[in-house]
């Protein structure tokens, strides 16, 4: 089987991405570094002003990445050593080190075998068994929200905070609603390989209470919030006049880019049907009324099997994520082990991200079908 071996099909191509729209970036870059002007100023407040409108929120607030995103928001909510923050095991690391980085402990909640989501019919119990959870941040994990009608029900029934981490899922919808909109606060991220990238790292925080867009404001800059005068103890966490330009610029593109996701992902679907292969979501849950595929995830057996043939295709793939965070050694103290969150666990071991980029054409995921099928034959 040699079908693609002389096509390399990565995983992500920012490269084909950059070639639509190298022009325009650059003389935005240009115009920012004549201007000399390089943290926050009118780029920035562009961007946040474009951002909270595209997110459907009154407010959005830039920082210097995701990760700070829900650690700022931790902040702003005054979470702090002694309380706890529910969220889910199955996440990228950053989701649980905010929470520890103020001084907080993750309350894990396995997912949904079919969405990679926080399983919500677990988390009343661990919600009664855990008075000090004060906030929780569930993932929209992969470009689909989780099931949030629940989560703010319990939440405001229990009268804590919601944090969205909505770093894989911007322009993403429940019930028509964007993430990052719905909890008291949205955590996107600009990481490059997010579906808004930025050239370099980059985040935001999107929220309609304005008492809190303030306090966001405030605790970017050290918690300052008059010359020299600092009403909290924040940190340094500012977004760059060159990331912002470059950003509005792609954020023009964004919902064309997201067809094209959207486009690749009803591909292969018909592709994985005919192989047998499960797609999780299987299709999108009734309430994610916008997925918007930032991975595309099958389920599969003898997965380090299939992704080494992969590459030697010259096809890119991921695992998100190989080792839940309650089995990461920093989080030993906690005193998890193995069958914890048989979910995430499972997940772990079957779970493969393959190319979804709007830039791929249909014949390269019909290449990757054929390469998966001939694993398998
Ligand atoms: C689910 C999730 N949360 C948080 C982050 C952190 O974002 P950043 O890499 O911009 O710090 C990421 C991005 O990698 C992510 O995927």
């Amino acid at each position: 089987m040699n079908t693609v071996s002389e096509k390399k099909i990565p995983l992500l191509d920012l490269q084909a991405q950059h070639k639509q729209i190298r022009e325009e970036v650059l003389a935005e870059i240009v115009r920012v570094v004549d201007a000399q002007k390089f943290i926050l100023g009118e780029d920035v407040k562009q961007l946040e002003a474009e951002i909270a409108s595209y997110s459907g929120t009154k407010h959005a607030i830039g920082c210097a990445s995701g990760s700070d995103a829900l650690m700022l928001a931790l902040m702003a909510l005054d979470i702090h050593a002694g309380d706890e923050v529910l969220t889910t095991p199955y996440t990228f690391f950053a989701t649980a080190g905010a929470i520890s980085r103020v001084g907080a402990v993750p309350v894990f909640v396995d997912v949904e075998e079919d969405t990679f989501n926080l399983d919500v019919s677990l988390m009343e119990s661990v919600l009664a068994a855990h008075p000090k959870v004060r906030a929780i941040i569930p993932v929209h994990l992969f470009g689909g929200c989780a099931d949030m009608d629940p989560i703010m029900k319990m939440a405001n029934e229990h009268g804590i905070m919601v944090i969205e981490d909505a770093a894989q899922s911007i322009g993403s919808e429940y019930k028509g609603r964007r993430a990052g909109s719905i909890g008291q606060i949205g955590a996107l991220s600009f990481f490059p390989s997010k579906n808004l990238g930025g050239y370099g790292d980059g985040g935001i925080m999107t929220t309609d209470d304005a008492a809190l867009a303030e306090k966001l404001m405030a605790l970017r800059v050290h918690g300052r919030t008059g010359k020299y005068f600092h009403q909290w103890i924040g940190v340094n966490s500012r977004l760059d006049a060159l990331q912002a330009a470059v950003l509005r610029v792609k954020l023009r593109y964004l919902d064309g880019w997201t067809a094209g996701r959207e486009r690749n992902a009803a591909h292969y679907r018909r592709q994985m049907a005919k192989l047998r292969i499960p797609v999780i979501p299987a299709q999108p849950a009734a309430y994610q009324t916008r997925h918007v595929y930032n991975q595309f995830v099958i389920r599969c057996k003898q997965r380090d099997g299939l992704q080494a043939h992969l590459k030697k295709q010259g096809i890119g793939s991921e695992v998100y994520y190989p080792l839940p965070l309650h089995l990461q050694p920093c989080y030993a103290d906690l005193g998890h082990k193995a069958g914890d969150f048989p979910v995430s666990e499972r997940l772990a071991g079957e779970s493969l991200a393959l190319p979804i980029h709007s830039e791929l054409a249909g014949e390269d995921i019909d290449l990757i079908c054929e390469s998966i099928g001939a694993f398998y034959a």
